[in-house]
């Protein structure tokens, strides 16, 4: 397995190309499975995620074809087999969003139930229940659902308890197709889902209420081709404003936008980060001392979930303490043993972390164990002194694209060693 070490001490500064956003992807490549015509995705990035999209698309019988020079991605054809089976599905999670396009096209879907993850048990609950409430027979049988739909889904009126990303992504894409009116209530609102609702409506989708937590569907009978750029991805972005930041450093955020970070941007101002939009992107840079400052995550726009834990790793090296709370995940502090393997000071208890700042962090061998932890302790290799080696960065590649090349480019010592 590939490892990645970093020799810490370097100060980054140039510019770095943001890529096309990962959760922003996975859903638009679902949405290829609604449409008569192809779909292209522009600004595709080349994440390990994505190919594991695109290789479940091809199982469902869908034609997907990529051009790596131009960075896109065509999905086309129609599904003949509608089962996402456990080898694929339980990969990624998000092989979840396939479910709501193949009932609202074909009027059945057999898709593994996803089971969890390191950061939790991540059930679908919310998208099985609004799903029958539009109409579908759904029954779960040796850990699959097995959703029916014979006369097609119908429009309802859908009220999310709490909010779901992907619960959200699954019924816009099945109301997208469904009979009559839906209207989506305390939807989410993070950017990845406005821009699935652009790509609909780009597709002959009819939505309202775009970028708020209400969306009015008014359902059609078929949606055609369309070509679609993906938004560039604000977790990779406020990843590296982490890195400029946690090396005193300042870096160009190529494509970034400010708009799209919510709380994040207002809390990296607060630790003494300044945050602004330059021509072409975001301007981040840190040249006093870095102050504790205390996060909550919450849905978009508040502080995201998925920055949780590249905050962190700033906090470690900030001048007085922070406080932490994970407010979405109830196991999402992973890397807060391997962080203090690097002299962190961090204490947690339950949903909440203090966070002491240590004058430095010290290199050493960590474990990376989901995607952002992965991502945090590189951060920390970066600030820390002497070599730290992170392992298991397969997690890193589901997410980040050539992290390493990118953050060498801008002067970091940092390389891939190949596994063994
Ligand atoms: C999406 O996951 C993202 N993944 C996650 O990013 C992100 O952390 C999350 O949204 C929150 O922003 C993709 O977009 C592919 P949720 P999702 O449904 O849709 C609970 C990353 O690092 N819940 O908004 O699975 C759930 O357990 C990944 O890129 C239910 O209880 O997240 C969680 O506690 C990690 N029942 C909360 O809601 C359900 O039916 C929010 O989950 C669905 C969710």
């Amino acid at each position: 397995m590939d490892r990645i070490l970093i020799r810490g001490g370097r100060v980054l500064s140039g510019s770095i190309p943001i890529s096309g956003a990962k959760n922003a992807a996975l859903p638009l490549m679902a949405a290829g499975l609604l449409s008569d015509g192809p779909l292209t995705l522009t600004n595709a990035p080349d994440l390990a995620d994505v190919a594991t999209m695109a290789g479940l698309l091809a199982h469902h019988g869908l034609d997907v074809s990529r051009d790596t020079s131009q960075r896109s991605i065509t999905i086309s054809g129609a599904a003949t087999d509608l089962e996402a089976p456990y080898d694929l599905v339980r990969k990624m999670r998000a092989s979840v969003l396939v479910l709501g396009p193949l009932l609202a096209r074909h009027g059945r879907a057999r898709v593994s139930l996803p089971g969890g993850c390191a950061i939790g048990t991540r059930p679908v609950d919310l998208h099985l229940k609004a799903l029958e409430q539009m109409g579908a027979e759904i029954e779960i049988t040796a850990g699959y659902i097995e959703a029916r739909a014979p006369q097609g889904l119908k429009g309802a009126r859908i009220i999310f308890p709490q909010v779901s990303v992907g619960a959200t992504e699954n019924i816009l894409m099945a109301a997208a197709l469904a009979r009559g009116q839906s209207e989506i209530v305390n939807a989410a609102r993070e950017p990845e889902i406005t821009d699935l609702a652009a790509c609909l409506m780009r597709m002959g989708a009819r939505i309202e209420g775009i970028g708020t937590d209400r969306l009015l569907v008014e359902g059609v009978a078929s949606l055609s081709a369309a070509t679609h750029p993906i938004i560039a991805d604000r977790i990779e972005a406020g990843t590296f404003a982490c890195a400029a930041a946690i090396t005193g450093g300042s870096l160009l955020l190529q494509g970034a936008r400010l708009d799209h970070l919510g709380a994040v941007t207002r809390t990296l101002r607060e630790a003494g980060v300044d945050v602004a939009e330059e021509e072409g992107g975001l301007r981040v840079t840190r040249s006093n001392g870095l102050r504790g400052a205390d996060v909550m995550t919450e849905p978009f726009p508040g502080f995201a979930t998925d920055m949780q834990a590249q905050f962190m790793a700033l906090m470690c090296v900030a001048e007085g303490a922070s406080m932490i709370t994970e407010t979405i995940f109830e196991n999402r502090f992973m890397h807060v043993p391997e962080l203090s393997r690097m002299g962190a000071r961090i204490n947690f208890h339950g949903a909440s972390a203090i966070v002491r700042g240590v004058k430095h962090l010290s290199g050493a061998p960590v474990m990376a164990t989901d995607l952002r932890a992965s991502v945090s302790l590189i951060l920390a290799g970066l600030a820390a002194e002497g070599e730290t080696i992170v392992n298991r960065v397969y997690h890193l590649d589901r997410g980040y694209e050539r992290v390493e090349a990118k953050l060498a480019a801008v002067g970091a010592d940092i390389e891939r060693l190949a596994g063994r």
